[in-house]
């Protein structure tokens, strides 16, 4: 298998944190999320940098981290949904991996992320109405990637599982 980083893109609740971790480990590589490394960086949590700092700021933080991490070999690489939204960033993510798409539909999408409160831009009232819009918005940049998953209904392994036949054949 290439050493190019294999690059999880797709909506929040998508599943890419998990299948990172679980397709790391299957592939013996080495899973990289760039939440968890502004996080970490920052010694606060996502919701609370988006609350002191806002947006734009956080955006600045996730273009670091891109920068950081897109250079490197054999990661997988968990990226925060609205990374598809630096044009600089997908182009150094692609210089050097495999974009793989998680797709899931809104209503999953929905299910999977109404009990958390960890996800600032869908932590409001109607979060249904913004994830339509935000998926819609959003759709044409996600379809960037070398391969799209559907992750509706499968399984965390089920999804590594595609992920890897795809890979097996680029
Ligand atoms: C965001 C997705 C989040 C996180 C931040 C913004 C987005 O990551 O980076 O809350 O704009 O879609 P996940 O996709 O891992 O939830």
């Amino acid at each position: 298998m290439s050493r190019k980083n294999i690059v999880l893109i797709g909506f929040m609740g998508s599943g890419k944190s998990m299948v990172a971790k679980r397709l790391a480990e299957i592939l013996e590589r080495d899973a990289v999320s760039l939440d968890d490394l502004i996080e970490a960086k920052e010694g606060r949590p996502i919701k609370q940098i988006f609350a002191e700092s806002g947006e734009a700021y956080f955006r600045g933080r996730e273009k670091e981290a891109v920068k950081e991490v897109a250079g490197k070999e054999s990661l997988v690489i968990d990226c925060g949904g609205g990374v598809v939204l630096n044009p600089q960033s997908m182009a150094k993510l692609k210089a050097n991996g495999i974009l793989i798409f998680l797709s899931a539909t809104a209503e999953t999408i929905y299910a999977r992320v109404k009990d958390t409160k960890k996800r600032p831009l869908l932590n409001i009232k109607n979060s249904k109405a913004r994830i339509n819009e935000l998926l819609k918005e959003r759709q044409p940049l996600y379809a960037q990637a070398d391969h799209t998953v559907i992750t509706d209904n499968k399984t965390v392994d089920e999804a590594c599982r595609e992920i890897i036949a795809h890979l097996g054949h680029d």
